[in-house]
């Protein structure tokens, strides 16, 4: 099984989008996906799929339930050869205010269950994939994601001007937990792509020392969409599913 955390250092540069599209592009090959929400801060899977789960990931990590109870089986009536098995983070005001006032000592029994969840996940479901969603940041549930995975997609947007604090979180925490990442770059101006697309990658992996695995350019039509479509099984031909494909060959191979 192969684990990866999508994860950013702003808001808002498409990790939820991309998560969710990776993990039907992956289960539609037929293999099974395990997706879960790490985002406790902004639940945002749950407006995507719509689940009704009798457990949510935050009751596996407040020890009320295993992982396997946790989860749903979203990916029934979507036509995909394998499956997808996701988590979800409590969207409740109360469960969200709750996650962000835990202590040091709760987050560390955290990672320890979300390590147990991943083997969990490859023994008893056999998954082949797990795809973690993340906050953006530095916090520790983020931390706690990217610790329990084997690979780090860094999503950034063409905005994303702040590549210090970018390179700081990179050598702080990707390099510290010595995991393997790659950069995603996301929502970019058509003006950015085309012919400076090499130049333009060239100086994101110079400055942050991982190479670049994919360029998607920025499309209206998504924005409008507001992450409730998954566009690789609602629209396949659309450039976004085309160059997620290609990302979801690259990220299995990191
Ligand atoms: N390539 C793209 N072009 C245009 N819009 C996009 C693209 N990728 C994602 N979006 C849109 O950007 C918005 C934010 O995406 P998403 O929620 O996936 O980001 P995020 O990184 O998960 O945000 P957050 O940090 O708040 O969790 C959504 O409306 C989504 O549809
Ligand atoms: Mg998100």
């Amino acid at each position: 099984m192969k684990a990866i955390s999508l994860h950013s250092y702003k808001g808002g540069t498409g990790k939820t989008s991309i998560a969710a599209n990776l993990a039907a592009i992956y289960a539609r090959l037929g293999h099974k996906v395990c997706l879960l929400d790490y985002d406790f801060r902004a639940p945002s899977l749950s407006v995507l799929f719509k689940p009704n789960p009798r457990f949510w990931l935050n009751d596996y990590l407040n020890g009320r339930c295993e992982v396997e109870e946790a989860l749903v089986d979203v990916g029934k009536g979507l036509g995909l050869r394998g499956a997808i098995f996701a988590g979800f983070a409590d969207p409740s005001t109360k469960a969200i205010r709750d996650m962000m006032t835990k202590d040091r000592a709760w987050e560390m029994g955290a990672l320890h269950r979300t390590l147990s969840a991943k083997r969990a996940v490859q023994r008893a479901l056999g998954a082949d994939y797990l795809i973690f969603d993340t906050s953006p940041g530095i916090h520790y549930s983020s931390v706690n994601a990217l610790a329990s995975s084997d690979a780090i997609a860094l999503v950034m947007k063409g905005d994303d001007f702040d590549i210090e604090g970018t390179k700081e979180m990179v050598q702080g925490i990707y390099e510290v937990l010595g995991r393997k990442a790659g950069i995603i770059m996301n929502k970019i101006p058509m003006g950015l792509i085309g012919e400076g697309e090499e130049g333009f990658a060239k100086g994101i992996e110079d400055a942050l020392r991982i190479p670049v695995l994919g360029v998607i350019r920025c499309y209206c039509e998504l924005m409008a969409m507001g992450g409730r479509s998954i566009y690789a099984l609602d629209r396949p031909d659309h450039p976004f599913s085309k160059a997620l494909e290609g990302l979801s060959k690259r990220i299995a191979e990191m």
